[in-house]
This record gives C-alpha cells, sequence and structure tokens, in this order.
C-alpha cells in the first residue's frame, strides 16, 4: 500500500505551472519578447504529472508539446494574460512553479495599425508588467510557491533577497553563467534554496533530470 503512495507522491495534488516567454505587442506585426523556449516549465510540468499531479500548465508562445492526460495546457500571449489565467487557478492548487521568462515591461501603448518607418529613431515607452509570482506571494494561503531566479551577478545574495520579497517557500537559482546551462539549451545548472535558508547546488544535468531533482525537493517539504 505504501509503494503505491510512495510511488505517485503527487497523486491528488493539483499544481500550476507557468512556462515560456511572453510577448508584448508593439503593433499588430511586432512584440517585444525573449529566447526563453519553455523546456524548463514543460518539464517540470511532464515530471509532475509522471508522480501523479494534476498540472495546470500555463504557457507563453512556444514549440513544446506535450501530450499527457493529466496536464491541461492554457496558452497565453502577453504577461497580463498569463497573470489573469494564473489567477483564475491559483486558489484551487496545492502548488505554484513559475518558471516562465515574464516580460519585465511592455509598451505603454500598442499601436492599433502598423508603424510606419519615418525618422530616424523611434523612442518606445515602456511600462512595467505586474509581478505575477509577487502578487501570488501576496496572496498564497496553503499553497507551496516556487519561484526561478536568473542573475549574472551576486547570484546567491539576490535569489535570497528574491524568495523573501516574493513570501515563496523555494526559489530556483539558474546559473546562466556555466556553459550549457540556460536559456535554449537542452540541460540546466541549479541552485535551490528554501525558506529556511538551505542550499543545495546541482550538477549540470538534462532539463529533465533537473525537473526531477526540483520536484524532489518539493514533495519532501510539502509532504513534511
Ligand atoms: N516573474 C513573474 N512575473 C513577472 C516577472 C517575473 O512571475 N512580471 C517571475 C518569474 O517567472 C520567476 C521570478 O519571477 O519565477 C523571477 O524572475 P526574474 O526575472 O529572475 O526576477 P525579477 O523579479 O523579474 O527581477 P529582475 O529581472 O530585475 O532580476
Ligand atoms: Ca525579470
Amino acid at each position: 500500500e505504501n509503494d503505491i503512495i510512495d510511488q505517485l507522491p503527487l497523486r491528488g495534488k493539483k499544481v500550476l505551472i507557468t512556462a515560456g516567454p511572453t510577448y508584448e505587442a508593439i503593433d499588430p506585426v511586432r512584440f517585444i519578447g525573449n529566447h526563453s523556449s519553455g523546456k524548463m516549465g514543460f518539464e517540470i510540468a511532464k515530471a509532475s504529472a509522471n508522480l501523479g499531479a494534476e498540472v495546470i500548465l500555463v504557457s507563453g508562445p512556444t514549440h513544446q508539446k506535450v501530450n499527457h492526460s493529466l496536464i491541461h495546457v492554457i496558452p497565453v500571449t502577453s504577461a497580463q494574460e498569463m497573470y489573469d489565467a494564473t489567477h483564475l487557478h491559483f486558489k484551487d492548487v496545492d502548488i505554484a512553479i513559475l518558471s516562465a521568462a515574464v516580460a519585465d515591461y511592455k509598451p505603454k501603448y500598442a499601436a492599433s495599425q502598423k508603424i510606419k518607418k519615418k525618422e530616424t529613431t523611434l523612442t518606445l515607452e515602456l511600462e512595467k508588467t505586474k509581478d505575477i509570482l509577487a502578487s501570488l506571494g501576496e496572496i498564497k494561503t496553503k499553497q507551496y510557491l516556487v519561484g526561478f531566479a536568473l542573475e549574472t551577478n551576486n547570484e546567491l545574495e539576490n535569489a535570497k533577497a528574491k524568495l523573501k520579497k516574493k513570501n515563496l517557500n523555494l526559489i530556483v537559482l539558474n546559473s546562466l553563467n556555466d556553459k550549457g546551462a540556460g536559456f535554449k539549451k537542452e540541460t540546466n545548472k541549479v541552485t535551490l534554496i528554501d525558506a529556511e535558508d538551505k542550499v543545495t547546488e546541482y550538477e549540470l544535468k538534462s532539463k529533465a533530470d533537473v525537473a526531477k531533482d526540483i520536484l524532489n525537493v518539493i514533495i519532501k517539504e510539502v509532504h513534511a
């Protein structure tokens, strides 16, 4: 009996995941985006479902594909759409893992017609998007909330500050400095930091294996 429970440690749990980039419209044919492939988030979704969880995967534009009866994909484009979809489901979930590379700024005014080429320079006014992760940290009750951090300097210090500021249970620090880790790559090197300041550094490995490492820590803490 216990063996079966241990094989599917997330059975009966609902997991909300964000993945991929967001696109912020400049005009009907142009946007501000980033190079996130969505791979890490999709691997976390697959690993969660394989452990028995019911998964809601809110994904920005990606080429990733998934076909699993326990994974429900909600495609979104902009940071605001990702915010809305995420908030719609957050109250019902046990675990939320926000791996999306959300745009920090968006054009203040998206032009309704294609912007014509005119002067030598063009200035776009940008405004901040809503921080989805921080907004969930403010309203969370029972949910175990996981964020990501991408840093190029003072990595540990900055990641710890993000964990506290956004009221997270766990933060996944992505080491972009290491060869073979990060955006568009098949591999990743991460350091996990929990709310008790426990720091665990992992080796460079496939994103599928990184996903398993992250879920192992979450399962231990959720069941503790
Ligand atoms: N995040 C989010 N909504 C945003 C921006 C970020 O939900 N508008 C989430 C990301 O999904 C990630 C975490 O916040 O889980 C950290 O993202 P990161 O870009 O590393 O940090 P920021 O808080 O945006 O700060 P900065 O980019 O200035 O380092
Ligand atoms: Ca950011």
